[in-house]
């Protein structure tokens, strides 16, 4: 039998599994149109989350293997996705408050806070918590893939010890930190990177893309925070937060503390 009786011809929809994306969109209340938009956009920033995952363990094993320029260069990709998503924020602004209104109620408890792909992409990036994973039932995908990323190192870690590897003086203590424990900013590494801008252009470039991607997360905070304030104001959110004051309290913390408090020693 021909293999064409056995396989039919791959086709647009066949490849991307065309129907079974379209069938996901379930809006919950009665025919009120925006929910359709928040339903699209909340699902893009979900396999946007997926992407991004997929490219910071490549930065992470390029970093262990020692390739900068691939690194930096992967970097460059999730930068441009952060700046993608930083400006989708713009179409969910053309929601007013009232039309958010109209179906909210139907959001229950659902919150974005629950998304445990953000919480991957916090833990990667030095924020982690046991709490975010207890959310999630045993067992779980989104409990397994937490559970996994928290005992892993962060991309902070891999950077420090590709920099010991290229012959700088990072403390055995930092190497062989508790990637568990939140970055902490270190004298020692201060005084790494300084020298690093001074006279090593290669790590420099490295450096100057890390802090991209610092200043790109804590751009989405921010975007976020305002969207949410400008759509229910001081109302909690529906996770069950104070809403914007709480995420007002999460914007503006650096990622990499050393890369930003070297700024003033140039
Ligand atoms: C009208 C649109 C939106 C509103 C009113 C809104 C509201 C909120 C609020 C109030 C919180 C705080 C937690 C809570 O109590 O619920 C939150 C957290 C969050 N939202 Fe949104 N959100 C909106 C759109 C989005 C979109 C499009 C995304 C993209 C995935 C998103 C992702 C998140 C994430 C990841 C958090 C957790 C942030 C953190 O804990 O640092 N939100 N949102």
């Amino acid at each position: 039998m021909s293999d064409s009786h056995t396989n039919p011809a791959v086709t647009y929809a066949s490849y991307l599994k065309v129907d079974e994306l379209l069938s996901l969109q379930q809006p919950r209340s009665e025919g009120e149109h925006d929910e359709m938009l928040f339903i699209v956009i909340h699902q893009v920033y979900e396999l946007w989350f997926k992407e991004l995952l997929h490219e910071f363990d490549r930065v992470r094993r390029l970093l262990e293997d020692d390739e900068p320029h691939r690194a930096q260069h992967t970097l460059k990709r999730i930068l441009t996705i952060l700046k993608v998503m930083v400006a989708q924020l713009d179409i969910l602004e053309t929601m007013t408050p009232l039309e958010f209104i109209s179906f909210r109620q139907r959001l229950e408890a659902a919150s974005g806070f629950q998304s445990d792909q953000f919480r991957q992409i916090e833990f990667l990036l030095g924020v982690k918590s046991e709490q975010a994973i207890r959310r999630f039932p045993e067992g779980s995908r989104a409990r397994v893939e937490l559970e996994r990323r928290y005992h892993e190192p962060t991309v902070w870690d891999a950077f420090l010890r590709y920099l010991s590897r290229e012959g700088y003086g990072v403390p055995q203590a930092l190497l062989a930190r508790d990637v568990v424990a939140p970055v902490e900013p270190s004298t020692d590494v201060q005084r790494i990177v300084v020298e690093v801008y001074r006279r090593d252009t290669k790590n420099a470039e490295l450096c100057e893309r890390l802090v991209d991607l610092d200043e790109g997360v804590q751009e989405w905070r921010y975007r976020h925070a305002k969207m949410v304030e400008r759509t229910i104001g001081r109302k909690p959110g529906t996770g069950g937060s104070t809403g914007a004051a709480y995420l007002r309290e999460t914007v503006g913390r650096p990622i990499f503390p050393d890369l930003w408090e070297i700024r003033s020693q140039l």
